[in-house]
């Protein structure tokens, strides 16, 4: 694909008319805002026996990147949940951290509302909406977050606070110092990608023209899984196109045998590897090897480096990558990044099923 029009900011503002690339410019800004909301964070629960993160989509990643980052330093189990409902082990001694951006998704207030119902420990992140109307109401402790951005790029005021709060909880050390380290390597990260960079200069802009008709499939490993799977959402909601998300060394076991007989189809794909300096020498090996054999099926190969010290700053470069390079992808497919009317369309003609309705009858009945 060609990447002029990367280099041309008329072209750009008229397709990117409600300006997400803004918000990959301003990483470290954004990112240092977040840190500055979680220093508002007063909670005195006891540690708890286990963690669960609450969210969909944009506010549900951040609770995997919590959890991959969490993974060598945090004594009790995370996990993240997706359903309407908690799973069976949730009880008093659960922390629940309940995050959605608009405070006003279906399966996030389920959730709620089940947490409550077997007295979790609770907390909150949102800019509002019936969530945090209601845990003001039952003295649920909460954050509240400034409003009026796409979800996905309001990571850093729903994921920083997260990463603070269980430091303040006592829960896990490091992430401050990782902070500080992330904010400096962003700050370089969104000069290098900017628009105003030329394409031939720019790696968010030729990943973006590498990748240009096809469906991006991102591979990552270890402490990039949910950067992976960040990707994939990112290329989804931003460059509206299929994209899909696979871990190493689990695809070794069944993804790679998808591209065996793909034929003409390997075409419309391409291959994007997280990579690291630092990588395991056993995922080493596994990428190389992979890398190797989707080439023969006919798949193209793309790189994207983590950059940094420390792992939250390994995660936040290569988002912020990813983030830049699926705007980009937008405006070469000539689409605005931001609006996600099939999401909205999906969450209105939910609404008319009576599901959320029952939700909030039931948490307006805890008052
Ligand atoms: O990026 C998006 O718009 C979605 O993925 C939303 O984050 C998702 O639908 C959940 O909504 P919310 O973040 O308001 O809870």
């Amino acid at each position: 694909m060609s990447k002029q029009i990367l280099d041309d900011p008329e072209k750009i503002e008229a397709i990117d008319k409600s300006k997400m690339l803004s918000f990959c410019v301003n990483a470290a800004r954004l990112y240092g805002e977040g840190a500055s909301l979680a220093a508002k964070i007063q909670v005195s629960y006891p540690t708890p026996d286990n963690i669960i993160i609450a969210g969909m989509g944009g506010s549900g990643i951040g609770g995997d990147l919590l959890k991959d980052w969490a993974r060598n330093k945090l004594e009790v189990p995370i996990e993240v949940n997706r359903e309407y409902a908690l799973p069976q082990y949730a009880g008093k001694k659960t922390l629940v951290l309940i995050t959605s951006y608009s405070g006003d998704t279906e399966e996030s207030l389920g959730a709620f509302l089940d947490a409550l119902k077997r007295k979790c420990m609770i907390f909150c992140v949102s800019s509002g909406g019936a969530l945090l109307e209601h845990a003001e109401r039952l003295r649920v402790p909460f954050l509240r977050v400034p409003g009026g951005m796409p979800p996905r790029a309001a990571l850093p005021y729903l994921f920083i606070p997260l990463l603070l709060g269980l430091e303040k909880m006592g829960l896990v050390s490091g992430a401050s110092e990782e902070l500080s380290e992330s904010l400096k390597l962003l700050g370089k990260i969104s000069k290098d990608n900017a628009p105003e960079k030329p394409a031939t200069e720019n790696f968010s802009k030729t990943l973006a023209s590498n990748v240009g008709k096809t469906a991006p499939v991102v591979y990552g490993f270890g402490i990039y899984r949910a950067v992976a799977m960040r990707y994939k959402q990112q290329f989804n909601e931003n460059s509206k196109i299929p994209a899909k998300w696979e871990v190493f060394s689990e695809l070794n076991h069944n993804e790679i045998v998808g591209w065996e007989n793909a034929g003409e189809l390997g075409k419309s794909f391409s291959a994007v590897f997280i990579r690291d300096e630092e990588e395991p020498v056993e995922i080493r090996t596994r990428i190389e090897i992979t890398k190797e054999l989707v080439g023969k099926l006919g798949l193209r190969s793309y790189e994207v480096q983590g950059q940094g010290k420390s792992v939250l700053a390994k995660m936040l470069s290569t988002i912020c990558i990813g983030d830049f390079t699926s705007v980009y992808l937008a405006i070469l497919r000539g689409v605005d990044p931001t609006p996600v009317k099939t999401i909205n369309y999906l969450k209105d003609a939910r609404k008319r099923n009576g599901v959320r309705e029952k939700i909030l009858e039931e948490l307006a009945k805890l008052h």
